[in-house]
């Protein structure tokens, strides 16, 4: 059996009998007992740290037809800190990144999107940097099977001079089902225009570090538009 066939087989079992969870994202095998049991775990651990209850004095940085974004600093009450902890929690797991502190905590910047249904959908985390590395070489195509692993290595390869830049973008998550509708983009859009007082900065100011697939494609098209 040649390597392509088994990538088809692979691929196609995968999928066979698979459901997405219209609440939480998952997707599983209804008939696979282990993994009823494992959505059940995620389903509720998930909703309950996406739940947003909302707070007295919460900072509304901007507000849009279907959510607002709420923006989290280190000095804020206990509560608001705690909601910006787990989802950043929910968002590592998410990405397999391992619970690392960041470098700064003092000077991070949490924005939420909170959908109108009180569920925060969407994360970025901000900090400041001074210099950031430009990716250089585009990865493999992920449609092919032999360079897939390499793809999913993110190993991208990165230019050895650093340039400046002022903010860091070291996490940027939207919830599965609401991807492509933007949320993203304005997540950063808002960041931009919030990070520094009185002025909105270039694409050249801002880096996101470290890109996952999704992340540096969505990063490659916002930056170019
Ligand atoms: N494939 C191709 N193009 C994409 C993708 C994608 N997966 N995602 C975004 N884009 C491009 C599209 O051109 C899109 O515009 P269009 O929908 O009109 O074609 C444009 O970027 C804007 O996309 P948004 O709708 O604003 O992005 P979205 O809200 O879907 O969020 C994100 C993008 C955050 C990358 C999301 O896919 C996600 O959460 N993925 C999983 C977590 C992750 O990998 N995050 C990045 C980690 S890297 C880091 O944090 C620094
Ligand atoms: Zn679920």
């Amino acid at each position: 059996k040649g390597l392509k066939d088994q990538f088809v087989i692979d691929a196609g079992q995968k999928h066979f009998g698979a459901i997405v969870c219209k609440s939480c994202g998952m997707i599983y095998t209804a008939a696979n007992p282990e993994d009823e049991t494992q959505h059940a775990h995620y389903h509720q651990r998930f909703l309950e740290g996406i739940k947003y209850v909302g707070w007295k004095k919460e900072r509304i940085v901007a507000e849009f037809w279907d959510g607002k974004i709420i923006l989290v600093l280190p000095g804020d009450p206990k509560y608001a800190i705690r909601k910006a902890e787990d989802v950043r929690e929910l968002v590592d797991n998410e990405l397999g990144f391992k619970q690392v502190m960041p470098n700064c905590p003092s000077k991070i910047k949490t924005f939420l999107y909170v959908s109108d249904e009180k569920k925060v959908v969407g994360c970025l985390i901000a900090e400041p940097i001074k210099q950031a590395f430009r990716v250089l070489t585009e990865p493999a195509s992920p449609d092919s099977p032999k360079q897939r692993t390499f793809y999913n290595q993110r190993a991208w390869q990165c230019s050895s001079s650093p340039e400046p830049a002022l903010c860091g973008i070291s996490r940027i998550w939207v919830f599965s089902l609401m991807r492509r509708k933007g949320i993203a983009r304005r997540l950063v859009d808002t960041v931009r225009n919030c990070f520094m007082f009185g002025c909105f900065l270039s694409t050249n100011e801002i880096a996101f570090s470290d890109p996952t697939p999704d992340g540096k494609l969505f990063a490659t098209k916002y930056c170019n538009t």
